[in-house]
């Protein structure tokens, strides 16, 4: 048993962006809600130019300071209702994207961010027209119905979702993508393999994740360095694009132990996501090594390392250390003791990490408090 949801239009090529006034004609789209990453990016001074010509008002949103909290949704639905927009359209990575996505729902739907967050709020009404473009290459956030927002009165980082929640078009032009710094596409990068493993690994992974999965590992295997090196490499971008969007769609099976340690500490410690993903994926592939051999060792065929005539266990012990590879080729972060002042409380960090994602149960290595406890330590000393 397995249910994906998809957008309803993909579309992938270079300068693709200027799709995007003719499309919001078909829909009648009148005003939109423009979300963006910067008002000064020339990405959004080219599509506010097509819109212009093409006679569709809209209105900018660049208050996205950081990922996504409540007043910036709160504060961005109270826009949207104001300036009377029938559309949303985010530019920018998954910081933007989540924000515009929990946006146009609220305006529809009603109530504050944190109801359905917190208080089990449902969504009723289908939100307006939403359009994602998407600026780095990691979260897959066009390709989900989730929205993960820090909660400013309690400080967990938490998912919103509702399947009508998802992207309805998505714009994937990897010249998007060629101002963006090394580190922020090494880190994203990390993000983006770190969903296709987890996915693939996933005690609820079905066909469709684990194809996706699997094809989004050999992209970022392929090309994440290349776009680290050469930031102006359009395939290599192009392929990162297509990478994190498969991952996006992969790890609807379900996060992992990476995910559920990274997104609660990333709260607790400012660290950005990819950052955290990074830090933790290596350490979470050991941890699960014994329960889930013969997946990694597929996975080490996908990266390209597997040997014929080796066993599961050969293989997946490439696997890990590939991706050890990678993420030193690339110099994405490793280890978690610089972003700690103080003596981490290793209780409080249990108990956050129970509230925020520890009733997740599709880990491969059951989710007990010393799993927990092990990917923080082993993320401590690498
Ligand atoms: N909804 C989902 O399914 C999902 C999945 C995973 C992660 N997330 C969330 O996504 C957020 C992280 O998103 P992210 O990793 O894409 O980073 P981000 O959106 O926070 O962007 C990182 C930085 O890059 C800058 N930037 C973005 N595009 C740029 C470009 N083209 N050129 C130059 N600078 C650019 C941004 O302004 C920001 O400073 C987190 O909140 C994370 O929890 C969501
Ligand atoms: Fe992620």
């Amino acid at each position: 048993m397995f249910e994906i949801v998809n957008n309803r239009q993909v579309i992938f090529g270079e300068n693709k962006i200027s799709d995007i006034p003719s499309l919001l004609k078909w829909y009648g789209c009148k005003k939109v809600f423009f979300a963006t990453y910067s008002s000064s990016a020339d990405s959004y001074h080219k599509i506010a130019g097509l819109l212009e010509e093409a006679g569709i008002g809209h209105v900018c949103y660049d208050q996205v300071a950081g990922e996504p909290d409540l007043h910036m949704i709160n504060g961005g639905r109270d826009i949207f209702l104001a300036e009377g927009c029938d559309c949303t359209l985010a530019l920018g990575g998954g910081s933007v994207i989540d924000t515009a996505k929990a946006i146009g729902m609220l305006a529809v739907n009603g109530g504050n961010v944190e109801d359905y967050q917190m208080n089990g709020k449902q969504v009723t009404a289908v939100p307006p027209l939403f359009i994602a473009v998407p600026t780095t290459s990691g979260t897959g956030a066009e390709a989900t119905k989730t929205s993960v927002v820090l909660n400013n009165y309690n400080g967990l980082k938490k998912s919103l979702y509702h399947t009508t929640m998802i992207a309805d078009i998505v714009i994937l032009d990897p010249t998007l993508t060629t101002g963006l710094p090394r580190h922020i596409t090494a880190a994203t990068g990390m993000d983006a393999l770190s969903h296709a493993i987890e996915s693939y690994v996933s005690l609820n992974a079905s066909p469709l994740t684990e194809m996706y999965g699997l094809k989004a590992i050999e992209l970022i295997n392929k090309s994440l360095k290349d776009a680290c090196d050469d930031p102006q490499n359009l395939k290599a971008r192009g392929d990162m694009m297509l990478g994190s969007y498969l991952g996006g769609l992969a790890i609807t099976a379900g996060i992992g132990i990476a995910h559920i340690m990274a997104q609660p500490l990333g709260a607790m410690y400012k660290i950005p996501h990819g950052d955290a993903c990074s830090i933790f994926l290596p350490a979470a592939m050991e941890l699960n090594m014994d329960h889930a051999e013969a997946r990694y060792a597929r996975i080490a065929e996908a990266l390209g390392v597997a040997e014929p005539e080796s066993t599961d266990q050969e293989n997946a012990r490439r696997a890990v250390a590939r991706v050890r590879a990678i993420r030193e080729e690339i110099g994405a972060p490793v280890c978690l003791a610089p972003y700690i002042k103080e003596t981490p409380d290793m209780d409080f960090i249990i108990d956050t990490v129970k509230k925020t994602t520890g009733h997740i149960t599709c880990n491969p290595c059951p989710l007990t408090e010393q799993l927990m406890k092990d990917a923080f330590e082993k993320a401590m000393e690498q």
